[in-house]
């Protein structure tokens, strides 16, 4: 029987059965969340959480105090040889003697704690939230390139430190838009520079939130004229504190100022309009939105992706349409509603997916080809081993056959 006890990430110790996370899943550093923790790299990126862990004590290989204080001694460990806690561990390491080197130790915590983020983002492909049908390997590959560059680029990591230490969500979110980003930029064939770059700026894009008061970052609710006048200032403050650094990729400065701009001129700090807006601040814009909606906070609950799909489709001016449909197949997902076009020359319309769906749903009801409606067929795409795919989309002023009513094809439960 499971005998759960909640701790503060800063007690857990090595050989504690790690049961789950409070909050939510997206917020913890791991992809899995029962296991026994014996790894010091998996205690160190535990340390990073803030949140309280949920310890199962009956499986862990340590003893619980009946304290207050969980203090948990490893029983079977050989303390002689393996540091048995974190603490112990880092009471072992040299304390820095130069600022050279402290600078140096700072860059490894946090090239580790980036690339532990950066793991926990890969863990989650296999969830609707970041998509379907990438594929892993070459996300992993990325995700180890961008965590190099930024062992090498010693600013971007500080930055990156900062934010984290600022503020969990910013940070998070920044991780993912940084993963959405790169996923975006091999979807539409970019070179591998341009990839990478892509992705660091996704990283950095909202630095300039570490001079906005948290009250304001996290005030459920709407804010006033003055706190919204405020918040509108992260993306000049990043270019500033990214512009210190002379090496920052031009891209990633570009980013950082522009994804906050509206395809209909309606955006901040410039209003550009259209294609004013350079491609990596529209892929920007998009990622951003796509994962702030998708994300859990204090004071809204997560959107599911299909339905935050839906409402950045329906919202007009917002965005660059024809790259959010590009965005839609880099993570061959689509709202229910929408109209597609297929690579068989057919339309069809997207038909919704029970939760957990993993393949897209579809009603088949016109032929371009033959100049026909065709009677409506249901047709469940698989990502890679398709015999058809999703290749365009219709407005739907623009069907040439009646649209078959949505609520006649309810929901399926697709489990893998
Ligand atoms: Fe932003
Ligand atoms: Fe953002």
């Amino acid at each position: 029987m499971a005998a759960l006890r909640t701790v503060p990430a800063a007690e857990v110790r090595l050989g504690m059965f790690i049961h789950g996370f409070e909050g939510s899943w997206w917020e913890h550093p791991f992809w899995r969340t029962r296991f026994l923790l014996t790894e010091t790299e998996d205690l160190q990126k535990l340390r990073a959480f803030r949140g309280g862990v949920i310890i199962d004590v009956a499986r862990s290989q340590a003893t619980a105090s009946d304290g207050d204080t969980p203090a948990i001694a490893v029983r079977d460990g050989n303390e002689a040889d393996a540091p048995a806690t974190w603490s112990a561990a880092r009471a072992k390491r040299p304390l820095p003697e130069s600022p050279a080197a402290r600078f140096s130790a700072d860059q490894a915590e946090a090239a580790a704690l980036v690339a532990g983020a950066l793991d926990t983002v890969r863990g989650t492909f296999d969830d609707v939230r970041l998509g379907r049908a990438v594929a892993h390997e070459k996300v992993a590959a990325l995700v180890d390139d961008i965590a190099g560059q930024l062992d090498r680029n010693a600013s971007a990591l500080l930055r990156v430190l900062q934010l984290k230490s600022k503020h969990q969500y910013t940070y998070l979110h920044s991780v993912a838009v940084c993963t959405l980003m790169v996923n975006l930029a091999r979807h539409l064939a970019m070179d591998e520079e341009a990839v990478r770059t892509l992705g660091l700026a996704g990283l950095l894009h909202d630095v300039g939130k570490v001079a906005i008061p948290d009250a304001v970052l996290d005030k459920p609710g709407r804010l006033s004229a003055e706190e919204f006048a405020l918040v509108r200032t992260h993306p000049e403050e990043g270019v500033a504190l990214l512009r210190e650094d002379g090496a920052m990729p031009a891209l990633a400065v570009e980013v950082c100022l522009h994804h906050h701009e509206r395809w209909d001129g309606n955006g901040y700090p410039h209003g550009l309009k259209a294609d004013d807006i350079s491609l990596p601040a529209r892929m920007g814009a998009i990622c951003d939105v796509y994962d702030a909606l998708t994300s859990h906070r204090a004071y809204k609950r997560a959107w599911l992706p299909a339905q935050a799909l839906g409402a950045m489709w329906s919202w007009d001016g917002h965005f660059d349409r024809e790259l959010l449909f590009q965005f839609m197949r880099s993570i061959n997902l689509y709202p229910p509603g929408m109209l597609v076009r297929l690579a068989s020359d057919r339309l069809a319309l997207v038909l919704e997916n029970g939760e957990r769906a993993t393949r897209t749903r579809l009603l088949v009801f016109h032929s371009f080809a033959e100049g026909a409606a065709l009677p409506p067929r249901t047709l469940v795409l698989s990502a890679g081993t398709a015999d058809d795919k999703v290749v365009g989309f219709v407005r739907p002023e623009e069907a040439p056959s009646a649209i078959p009513a949505l609520d006649l094809y309810p929901p399926v439960a697709v489990t893998n």
